[in-house]
């Protein structure tokens, strides 16, 4: 059977990884700058993870949600420790897609109302409702588009209040940091004007911090950047389980549940939880976010005094550089010959930085410094 051929690959086979370091089949060892798509959060293998998982396995896995799950709370526990949102509620489910779709149902079932808005550079998830609110319209099939979804440009207030004053708009999704879209970080005044919105033509705001939580950005999440902004939901994915697939949605607590009313197979197993409270207590006893924020302003700083490097963005180990040329090459160089691993986003000239927060000085450093030698180069 051949695969379904969907993903443009390095030509490299990772065996083994510890930390920022992974090592191929010839024993090659590469740097991780990137954490596959901003997964890797504690490092990989982190021997409390390895720890916490193998345990838990041996125990047990998986049953359903059927019978009472007690990691679950404990889950919920440490996360409103971390983050400081005590009084939202938490729903389990298995990937960033999974908690976005189930976040726009949650604010379509309770306003009763089918519309909703994103923004520019938006990138979801590619389930039904989030892959509508993705600015692609390649991913989007004649299945999933619809004419009450609305993609306005990222930072337009007034486009936002046009759309919303039709009162037939449930909500608004945007992300604390965007992504994919090459790490564009709102202005503060955009994410407030949005909340008050929001609230003066009910519909509910939507955080998606599917990439830009779990300590990434030097606050827990993102948009914690911001002063007194509680968003009605916030979903997380990636750094939430270092590589173990689990998402979640945190609820405001106006919400209200009623049995049937989400639901799913995998969502908050036993495994799943054990390794998203092995990521918590990680980031508590390595203090990771703030570790985040002093790394990636230095990194920053160095990344700014390249020639050849027009912008940096970001904030914390969330860092998107645009170079004065197609970033393809240069990536791909940065793996044949430096052997490190950066992403890429919607811009050509990008390349998007999103290491484990575990990294060190040297190893960001290292990077730098390879950066610098190649556009400094004639010719590469
Ligand atoms: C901001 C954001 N939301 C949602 C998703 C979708 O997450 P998943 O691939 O786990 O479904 C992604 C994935 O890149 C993302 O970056």
């Amino acid at each position: 059977m051949n695969l379904f051929d969907v993903y443009p690959l390095i030509p490299v086979t990772l065996v083994k990884a510890d930390g920022c370091r992974l090592w191929d089949e010839q024993g090659q060892e590469y740097l991780d700058l990137y954490g596959g798509h901003a997964v890797i959060s504690i490092g990989h293998s982190h021997p409390h993870y390895v720890e916490r998982i193998s345990e838990q396995v041996k125990q047990l896995g998986f049953y359903s949600n059927s019978i009472q799950i007690p990691l679950q709370q404990e889950l919920a526990d440490k996360l409103a420790k971390l983050s400081c949102l005590h009084s939202y509620q938490l729903f389990l489910v298995n990937s960033g897609a999974e908690a976005n779709e189930n976040a726009l149902k949650m604010a379509s079932f309770v306003t009763k109302k089918p519309g909703f808005i994103a923004f520019s550079g938006s990138f979801h998830g590619r389930t039904s409702a989030a892959v509508a609110l993705t600015d692609n319209p390649k991913l989007v099939a004649p299945c999933n588009a619809r004419d009450d979804f609305h993609i306005l440009p990222f930072g337009d207030l007034d486009a936002v209040e046009k759309v919303l004053s039709s009162n037939a708009i449930a909500g608004i999704i945007v992300e604390g940091i965007q992504g994919v879209g090459g790490i564009q970080v709102p202005n503060p005044d955009f994410l407030v004007g949005l909340s008050r919105l929001a609230k003066k033509y009910e519909a509910k705001l939507i955080l998606d911090e599917v990439q830009s939580g779990y300590g990434r950005t030097g606050r827990f999440f993102a948009h914690q950047w911001v002063d007194g902004l509680y968003p009605d939901l916030i979903t997380i994915a990636k750094g939430m389980g270092n590589g173990f697939p689990i998402g979640g949605l945190l609820l405001s607590e106006a919400f209200k549940a009623s049995y049937g009313l989400l639901g799913t197979t995998f969502g908050g197993n036993h495994l799943a939880c054990a390794a998203g409270l092995a990521v918590l207590e990680v980031i508590e006893a390595e203090r990771l976010h703030q570790k985040a924020l002093e790394l990636g302003d230095r990194l920053m700083a160095e990344l700014r005094t390249i020639p050849g490097v027009m912008a940096v963005r970001g904030k914390g180990l969330m860092i998107g550089l645009d170079l004065n040329q197609d970033a393809g090459p240069i990536r791909s160089l940065l793996v044949s010959k430096y052997k490190m691993f950066t992403g890429s986003a919607a811009g050509k000239e990008t390349i998007r930085l999103l290491p484990p927060l575990t990294i060190e000085w040297n190893q960001l450093h290292s990077f730098v410094v390879a950066l610098k030698e190649i556009l400094t180069s004639e010719t590469h």
